[in-house]
């Protein structure tokens, strides 16, 4: 395996007290394969990332868990292994293009330094840079090299950073929300962009998002997140036909019909999500939840196997919703059937 979490709980200073923001998190990534983390804000997704790329901010703490990387123990590696590895064996895409370059410093002289740090050859490195831009379909390689990231777009600025990230040859990249500052076209065209290399070069990928959709068309499995933890996972395919948690199926059901898009806002989930310094008692998504029953203001439910190779985090799951209490006369989610979304249709 080429990632592999276990038992992953982080923790946040919050004034005096240590509050989890991420609980007893586990999931694994093959080598070549793109798993999607899904959730809305606060789910967690980011510090997931930040545990994997090494860029935990100052007060966060990895409480328990275990986190290994191509069989290294990642949190007990030093900070110089650390840096050696962010950049040659993982990289990270950040969610921000511009303010992730820094725009006075020209676009060829931070590409070189980031290929340094890889221990790229210097004379190695303007090829390199070149062949990794054109990979992006960014031309005219040294023209643009002599530029400034002020003097390019957001999409072009994002490009570069998907270049960066690809130019070293990494086994895994993290991408926490690449194309969301981004429009609708250029986000497709992004996505379209990291599936080929994903394929091409066979590099695998961690793809943050708050956008069933982007999971639609690019991952391969998908972990849902919820307050901190992880509610559902398993492969794309199967959760889209065959959601067994009631906030993996309140996702699916707040994708708009990709034909509807122009007419209609995003439905969001009634609610919000809780605030992780008091979480509910029992399952943390009761308040929300259409489903639930009385155990679930008290108990907490465990991940557990709800189908081959599923995992749901749910006392009531889908299955006996939609045996017990009509779900499937609400809406039907599969995709290609009104309100899903089909492999490849990119929706915002
Ligand atoms: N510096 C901080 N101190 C304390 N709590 C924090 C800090 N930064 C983030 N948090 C909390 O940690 C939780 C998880 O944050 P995280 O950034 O991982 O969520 P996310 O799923 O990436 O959300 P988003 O979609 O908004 O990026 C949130 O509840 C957030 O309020
Ligand atoms: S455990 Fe209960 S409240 Fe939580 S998602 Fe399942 S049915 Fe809803
Ligand atoms: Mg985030």
């Amino acid at each position: 395996m080429l990632l592999d979490v276990a038992g992953l709980t982080v923790t946040a200073r919050v004034g005096d007290a240590d509050v989890p923001i991420v609980r007893d998190a586990g999931f694994t990534v093959a080598p070549g394969r793109i798993l999607g983390i899904v959730g809305e804000s606060g789910a967690g997704k980011s510090t997931i990332a930040r545990v994997v790329a090494g860029l935990l901010p100052p007060g966060f703490r990895i409480a328990s868990g275990s986190v290994t990387f191509e069989g290294e123990d990642l949190p007990a590696a030093s900070a110089a292994r650390r840096r050696e590895l962010l950049g040659r064996r993982i990289a990270f895409i950040p969610q921000a293009p511009l303010s992730s370059l820094n725009p006075v410093v020209s676009v060829g002289r931070q590409f070189a330094e980031h290929l340094a740090h890889a221990r790229v050859p210097r004379a190695e490195r303007r090829g390199v840079a070149a062949r990794a831009l054109a990979e992006v379909r960014l031309d005219d390689s040294e023209a643009l090299l002599a530029r400034y990231p002020f003097q390019l777009s957001g999409g072009m600025c994002q490009r570069v950073l998907i270049a960066m990230a690809f130019a070293t040859n990494p086994a895994l990249i993290v991408a926490d929300e690449p194309t969301t500052a981004l429009d609708v076209t250029v986000q497709a065209q992004i996505l379209e962009l990291l599936g080929d290399l994903n394929r091409d070069l066979g590099t695998a990928i961690v793809m943050i998002t708050h956008n069933m959709g982007v999971v639609a068309g690019l991952c391969s499995r998908v972990l849902v997140m919820y307050a901190g933890e992880i509610v559902e996972q398993g492969p794309v395919e199967q959760i889209f036909e065959n959601p067994q948690h009631p906030y993996t199926w309140s996702l699916l059901r707040s994708i708009p019909r990709v034909d509807a898009l122009r007419h209609e806002r995003l439905r969001s989930i009634e609610g919000l999500a809780p605030d992780l310094l008091h979480p509910p008692a029992g399952c943390r998504f009761h308040p929300r939840c259409p489903f639930r029953i009385e155990k679930c203001f008290t108990d907490e439910p465990r991940l557990q196997e709800v189908a081959p190779d599923q995992l749901a985090a749910c006392w009531v799951t889908m299955a006996r919703a939609r045996k017990e209490m009509g779900a499937d006369d609400l809406i039907d989610i599969r995709p290609g059937a009104g309100s899903g979304v089909r492999k490849g249709e990119l929706t915002d």
